[in-house]
């Protein structure tokens, strides 16, 4: 049998258990995927106690996604080296990867999103949003990222280049009548009926993603379907991150349909 797993702290409601445990079953693959609760000091002694154990792979969450991307012992892909931070690690390999960023996108064009080409307003400048704008940035995008903090959007922006621009959110006001997709990366509307960006900004022409998972539907995503926009919920990201992850692991493809039934159903449990 061979073993999976997270590491971060905490990880007690981590949602990929359920998720990847689905797709094992699914796809007859004999494999189970544990939490590890990690302590600050104990990464580095854990993900090479793991790779002794001949534990396969292992998702890194908060607060160690960093920690694990400055390992020696790893050999980070691209886009994880870039963002300085891994979310996947491929412990055969011993290879970093990122598929939080990729995950956001997957999860607009499985909903049909044309993500070439599109004006791209995000909202946030903390980690959801990095993991965002750097796979965005690796698409033809303009991006946009309005903070409450300014000048974070602005540093944001700065390590992305190109055509990238960071502003206040009072710059939400015009930016989001131009955009074509508007994603929410703060955590505005988690457990509160909250919002980022004023109903009025918002029109049908708009694809609005929020990456806030809890509630699946947020006072932002209430708003744009009001206006008759197409929305993205945040589960989304989080299937598609697993989804990235399956592959790299398994080289099998990955049963989408089942992965978000299992964390929808975990979530409504919740
Ligand atoms: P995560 O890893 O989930 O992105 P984070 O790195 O702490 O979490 O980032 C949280 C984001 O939500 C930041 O962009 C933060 O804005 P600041 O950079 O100004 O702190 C944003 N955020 C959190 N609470 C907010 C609020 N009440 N209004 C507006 N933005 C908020």
């Amino acid at each position: 049998m061979d073993i999976y797993g997270i590491i971060g702290n905490p990880v007690e409601h981590s949602l990929s258990p359920p998720m990847h445990e689905a797709a094992y079953d699914e796809t007859g693959y004999d494999a189970r995927y544990c939490k590890f609760p990690v302590e600050d000091g104990d990464v580095e002694t854990a993900v090479k106690g793991a790779e002794a154990l001949g534990i396969k792979g292992l998702n890194v969450t908060i607060p160690h996604k960093q920690a694990v991307a400055e390992l020696d012992a790893v050999e980070n892909d691209p886009t994880a080296e870039k963002m300085a931070a891994v979310n996947t690690l491929d412990l055969e390999e011993m290879k970093g990867y990122n598929t939080d960023g990729v995950g956001a996108i997957r999860a607009l064009e499985h909903h049909g999103v044309e993500v070439d080409g599109a004006e791209v307003v995000v909202v946030g400048a903390g980690g959801a949003a990095r993991a965002v704008c750097f796979a965005l940035s690796e698409r033809d995008t303009r991006i946009r990222i309005a903070n409450r903090t300014p000048e974070k959007a602005r540093d944001l922006a700065d390590e992305l280049g190109g055509s990238a621009e960071g502003y206040s959110l009072d710059a939400l006001k015009d930016t989001v009548s131009d955009a074509d997709i508007l994603i929410n990366a703060t955590s505005v509307g988690m457990e509160e009926d909250d919002t980022p960006v004023p109903a009025e900004y918002l029109d049908s022409d708009l694809v609005v993603f929020d990456v806030v998972y809890s509630p699946l539907e947020t006072r932002l995503l209430r708003d744009a379907k009001e206006v008759g926009a197409k929305t993205v919920d945040g589960a989304w990201m989080l299937v598609f991150q697993g989804v990235e992850a399956f592959e790299i692991w398994t080289g099998k493809k990955p049963p989408v349909d089942v992965m978000n039934t299992a964390v929808r159903r975990r979530l409504k449990d919740d």
